[in-house]
């Protein structure tokens, strides 16, 4: 296995160009089982959980071919509409296959997502919009099998909010169900996150009726088909947000380029408070070198407030800020594994109850950490860059699940950080 070793200290420069959203080109790919015609989808990252979605998608009936950033599929069978259990467990975005399958094909099997290291995640709300639809709903031997009646679908207003709000696939999967429903669909409470408008806008080109997508009351009028698309996907705003963080947190003036600054409100605000001036120019946002930032407190919440994906990067930036920061995690409480690894780099972190409170540390100190699920693997890396000597951050496949060429990309901005083989580097101690 492989691990990063982060030399920290070095300023970074340069500009960095954004990739296409995980998030969004994860159901946005699963359009493909909704039209007999073939889809081109640009600016698609090369990683992990995107390959783990296509392989999803072929053993759905999918042919598909990869180029660059950019995938094409076509439905070439549809007898199999189970997604399965290897492919799902390792990646639960794999649930979005859901709403597609049912709308399309008027049945669905996928295996039912276990727990997860951010904390537990529930489908609850997917369930809850799909049976508003008319679908049956059972389960068996880990499987979620969700069943159209034999007239199809009928819409209705789904109330899709839960304990912690909104939700970002839900909203999606009973979206995607209603484009083929008989009638109209309201759903309340969706997730305005930009991902879902991403979503909406490619099914809209491809013949949907979807309005309101992006406010928490969306309308599917229902449609008999779809056509094929090309469709690019939006650039990622939790990439944006780490690469300006990683210019916050070693002062350095790097340029984020193709990113969306009006995505990013909600982080550039802490970041203000932070003391941290990022100057925008059109779709780039360079940071401007300050000195040590100062504090700040946030709450994570849904769109357009602060993201949860942002907030174990933020950890980072705060683990050295002037003063007492406060993070309070709304969306996954229990989602601050970063804190425990953070601390073994020095960082002053107490976390309870959902809340993290950081006194930072004027300096870290490299150490032997590791990666428990992808944004802490980000927050590490950033840890590192930033502090005195090296630190090595293993179980890396999290990181390269969501992060295309992550350390390579840093490196031309002038990280010291480098690949290399488990095995090749001494044991430290106590590690
Ligand atoms: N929730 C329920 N019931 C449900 C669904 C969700 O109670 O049926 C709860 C969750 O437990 C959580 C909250 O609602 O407390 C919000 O979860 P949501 O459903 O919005 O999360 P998701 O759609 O499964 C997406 C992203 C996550 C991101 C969350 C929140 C994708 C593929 N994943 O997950 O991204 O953290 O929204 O913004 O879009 C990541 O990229 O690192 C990542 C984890």
């Amino acid at each position: 296995m492989d691990c990063y070793l982060v030399d920290g200290g070095a300023k970074l420069s340069g500009t960095v160009q954004i990739n296409g959203s995980k998030n969004a080109a994860l159901p946005i790919l699963a359009v493909s089982l909704m039209t007999a015609g073939r889809c081109t989808f640009r600016n698609v990252p090369v990683i992990r959980d995107l390959q783990t979605q296509v392989k999803i998608l072929n053993t759905l009936g999918i042919e598909s071919q990869w180029d660059g950033h950019t995938v094409t599929t076509k439905v070439v069978d549809t007898y199999n509409s189970v997604a399965p259990y290897e492919l799902v467990k390792t990646m639960r975005a794999g649930v979005c296959v859901l709403g597609p399958l049912l709308g399309m094909r008027g049945q669905a099997t996928v295996s039912l997502p276990g727990g997860c290291v951010i904390g537990e995640r529930p489908i609850d709300l997917h369930l809850k919009g799909l049976a508003a639809l008319g679908a049956e709903i059972a389960f068996d031997q880990g499987n979620i099998h969700v069943t159209a009646p034999r007239g199809g679908l009928t819409g209705a207003t789904v109330y899709l909010g839960g304990k912690f709000g909104s939700s970002v696939l839900a909203t999606d999967n009973v979206m995607c169900a209603a484009v083929f429903a008989k009638g109209v669909t309201v759903i309340e409470c969706a997730a305005c996150e930009p991902e879902v408008v991403d979503l909406a806008d490619c099914l809209n080109i491809m013949g949907a009726k979807i309005t309101g997508a992006g406010s928490p009351r969306i309308t599917i009028h229902g449609v008999k088909r779809l056509r094929g698309v090309d469709w690019s996907v939006i650039p990622d705003r939790i990439e944006t947000a780490t690469f300006l963080i990683a210019g916050a947190i070693t002062q350095s003036p790097i340029t984020v380029a193709g990113g969306r600054p009006d995505h990013q409100l909600a982080v550039l605000d802490v970041l203000r408070q932070m003391g941290v001036e990022v100057k925008r120019h059109g779709n780039k946002m360079t940071v401007v070198p300050g000195g040590r930032p100062k504090s700040a407190e946030l709450a994570t919440l849904p769109y357009p407030a602060f993201p949860t994906d942002v907030q174990s990067p933020m950890l980072a930036l705060m683990a050295i800020a002037n003063g007492t920061s406060i993070v309070t995690e709304r969306i996954y409480p229990d989602r601050f594994m970063a804190a425990a690894e953070m601390k073994r780099l020095g960082a002053n972190i107490a976390v309870s109850n959902g809340q993290a409170v950081i006194q930072g540390v004027e300096r870290l100190q490299g150490a032997p950490v590791m990666a428990s699920d992808l944004r802490c693997g980000a927050a590490l890396v950033l840890a590192g860059l930033a502090a005195q000597g090296q630190t090595r951050v293993s179980r890396i496949y999290h990181v390269e699940r969501g992060y295309e060429r992550f350390e390579e990309r840093l490196r031309k901005l002038g990280a010291r950080i480098h690949r290399v083989s488990e095995e090749s580097v001494e044991p430290a101690a106590g590690a």
